[in-house]
């Protein structure tokens, strides 16, 4: 009898292409993916632990279960991820209807983990790190779905122990992926039809900077640009302090690139970027957005910015506002700040009121809206290239795509533009995406 399984997935990109490998692991032990959880044998969730609100969100989603698993004994919980690391079998004891707790590095044992439980019914939990060899090179293919635009893994893990985060300690130490690996899949990729790749890590340009026993990463997008078919090539996320030039270089010849760069900056405080253990400080940052610059003058930064770190006062965030004047990212990701187990900033006394930390949160925000909305505005009327990405959902012959900066374009055309960059004429800028006319070539 066919199985089904059903699977959420929370966090970062990470966990996005985790689940995809997830995926095609279960099928090949013959589940199908089903999209509720009433229909399923096996559910599972890809959790996310980075701040603790997305940790809380686990334990109220695994809630929503528990009445299917009373009326249906025999289907089995699961829990994959950075909660699930974290926690390891502590979860088991947390949650008595938890079948299965899978850890950041066991993904690949996974169907292997689910047919023990089938059959014996005893709950497991695995969590323990894993080095390269039995890890990123057991991953299955991925080739059960057809999209323009895929995520290819180059490197996993974090070395660099910023004081407030916990990726460090429930992803593991940096290990980047042979170049011929990467290589070899973007080229299958690209011979599936897929015309844009980005390329992935925790810290994607700290790539085999700790040995150099294969290319450095401006050489790998170097290789990468070169793949025959491929259209756009995209990479996230950068660390500012390992933005080399040699990198910063690639912005101006590679023609596939995108002139977008993710560069969080975290805090415009010098004082705070030392306590948060950054590597750089305020200098050293506004210097590589200048050669970014310099290089490629249409470039337009993201980032991600913390507030109400502990200690921070009204001056450290003044200067983290004035940063983002100075800077004038085209968009940012900006959180709360919340304290982590295990990590440094932990222990820091923290004594803003919450209060307080919400009032600059909501000024940053409205800072960071106005200058986004204003800069989004600058493309109306624009001419801008687009590479279509397919049909929108509502069925109204309308197509999207996402220009060189990201930003998501709908316009009305044929469905064979899919896979092909076109021209758009920029009608209307909205909060979060362009609406435009094709422009017919001429
Ligand atoms: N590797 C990436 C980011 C990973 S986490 C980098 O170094 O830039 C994504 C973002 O979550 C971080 O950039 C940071 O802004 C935010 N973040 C991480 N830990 C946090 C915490 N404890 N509280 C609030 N935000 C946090
Ligand atoms: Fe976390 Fe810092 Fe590593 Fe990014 S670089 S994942 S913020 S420890
Ligand atoms: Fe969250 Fe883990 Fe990514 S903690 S942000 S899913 S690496």
């Amino acid at each position: 009898m066919n199985k089904a399984f059903y699977l959420e997935t929370f966090g970062c990109q990470m966990n996005v292409v985790d689940s995809e490998q997830i995926m095609a692991l279960l099928q090949g032990i013959g589940y199908s993916q089903v999209d509720s959880a009433e229909q399923a044998d096996l559910v599972l969730l890809n959790t996310c632990s980075v701040r603790d609100k997305a940790e809380r969100k686990v334990y109220g989603h695994l809630g929503r279960f528990k009445p299917i698993k009373d009326q249906r004994p025999g289907l089995i919980i699961g829990v994959g991820g950075c909660v699930a690391q974290q926690e390891g079998e502590k979860m088991l004891e947390k949650v008595p209807y938890l079948d299965l707790v899978f850890g950041t590095h066991n993904i690949h044992r996974l169907p292997q983990l689910v047919q023990q439980v089938e059959q014996n019914r005893q709950r497991a939990s695995i969590t323990n790190f894993q080095d390269r060899e039995t890890r990123l090179n057991l991953f299955p293919e991925r080739t059960f779905q057809e999209t323009v635009t895929r995520f290819v893994t180059v490197m996993q893990g974090c070395d660099n122990f910023c004081s407030y985060c916990i990726v460090p300690h429930v992803r593991g130490r940096e290990i980047s992926r042979s170049s011929h690996e990467i290589i070899t899949e973007v080229r299958g990729l690209v011979a599936q039809g897929v015309r844009e790749v980005t390329l992935l890590g925790q810290n994607v340009n700290s790539y085999n900077l700790k040995d150099d026993k294969d290319i450095s990463f401006a050489q790998l997008l170097q290789q990468v640009n070169a793949i025959d078919g491929l259209q756009r090539l995209r990479f996230a996320t950068s660390h500012p302090k390992d933005l080399t030039e040699e990198l910063i270089d690639c912005f101006g010849p590679l023609e596939k690139l995108c002139k977008h760069i993710h560069l969080p900056i975290q805090s415009g405080s010098d004082r705070i970027l030392k306590l948060m253990n950054r590597g750089y400080t305020v200098n050293d940052y506004l210097k590589k957005v200048a050669d970014l610059k310099k290089v490629c003058p249409e470039i337009r930064l993201t980032t991600d910015i913390i507030v109400g770190f502990p200690g921070e006062t009204e001056e450290d965030f003044q200067a983290t506002l004035d940063l983002v004047e100075q800077v004038g990212y085209v968009d940012a990701f900006t959180f709360l700040y919340s304290p982590r187990v295990e990590t440094a900033a932990a222990k820091m006394l923290d004594d803003q009121s919450s209060v307080q930390k919400q009032q600059r949160f909501d000024r940053l925000l409205k800072l960071q809206q106005e200058t986004s909305a204003a800069i989004w505005q600058t493309d109306a009327g624009q001419e801008l290239s687009v590479l279509v990405e397919g049909e929108s959902r509502q069925g109204d012959g309308q197509l999207f795509g996402r220009s060189t900066w990201n930003r998501i374009v709908n316009f009305r055309g044929s469905a064979d533009l899919v896979g092909h960059t076109v021209t758009v004429k920029i009608a209307k800028v909205l909060r979060n995406s362009h609406i435009g006319e094709l422009v017919e070539p001429r």
